[in-house]
């Protein structure tokens, strides 16, 4: 299970150094549960250095090299700065900074050259979903980014799937419509690499997940975990995220263990 936070445009500096120690002082993260937190740019080089408790995000990258490219940065000066894992493909870029489908086709590989971790958003409008297309828009999305991937990066590939109606709005996928989703994803993923990579790619849902969804939504066969927003910023609420993945994986693994 992976509990992603992404910060989006929130916190002053003081702010982030002093969440990054509520969750130090906290207990670790429970068997299976891996934590990510994406905070703003600025303040990525200084969380590394601080060797935090988190896998260390970043919410965006450019989708060019070095060069003249001014306010822009690479994947590679991420991977310096103590960068593990990158968002790309976020609605909010898509929709507000210019990311189309090329655009992100370009910063996932460049991710996956620079050996990190890409966490590629894909998800529907509300108009997409009232006009029955959100399968052919969501498995469109994993074609333009994830087809040409070669098989050997797969193992740095997680999908978050966020619903675009459901973000920042208080409004949640049920369960039935977060599972039948992760499951077509999960099946595209199968058709187009195979059962073992499809298996091991961890599904994230992502849209208004709180404590009080978490367990259930988590709980879904194809839900590996949640890249949250609004409830990653408080330290308490998002240990409590942490806290619903580390009940699933523990329900998984003693499954997996009465199987074997
Ligand atoms: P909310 O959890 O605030 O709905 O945001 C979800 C999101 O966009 C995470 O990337």
């Amino acid at each position: 299970m992976l509990v992603a936070g992404n910060w989006k445009s929130n916190k002053s500096f003081n702010e982030a150094k002093e969440f990054a120690n509520a969750i130090a002082a906290m207990p670790q993260a429970p068997a299976g549960v891996e934590v990510m937190i994406a905070p703003p740019a600025p303040y990525l080089a200084a969380m590394g250095d601080a060797q935090p408790p988190f896998r260390l995000g970043s919410q965006n990258v450019s989708a060019t090299g070095s060069g003249a490219h001014t306010g822009e940065f690479t994947a590679e000066m991420l991977a310096g700065c103590g960068v593990q894992d990158v968002i790309v493909g976020h609605s909010e870029r898509r929709d507000g900074y210019g990311d189309d489908d090329k655009v992100v086709a370009e910063k996932v590989s460049r991710v996956l050259d620079a050996g990190l971790r890409v966490i590629f958003c894909c998800g529907e409008s509300l108009q997409d979903r009232q006009s029955d297309v959100h399968f052919d828009k969501v498995l469109r999305q994993m074609e333009s980014a994830v087809l040409h991937l070669p098989a050997e990066v797969m193992d740095r590939v997680v999908v978050a799937y966020e619903p675009i109606w459901a973000i920042g709005t208080g409004l949640t996928a049920t369960e039935e419509q977060a599972q039948e989703m992760h499951a077509a994803i999960r099946g595209w993923l199968r058709e187009a690499f195979d059962d073992a990579t499809a298996k091991s790619i961890p599904l994230l849902y992502g849209g208004s997940c709180k404590p009080a969804n978490a367990d259930a939504l988590f709980a879904c066969e194809d839900v590996d975990g949640g890249l949250i927003g609004g409830a990653a910023l408080d330290p308490d609420s998002f240990r409590a995220l942490v806290e619903a993945a580390g009940r699933v994986s523990a329900l998984r693994m003693q499954a997996g263990a009465e199987a074997s």
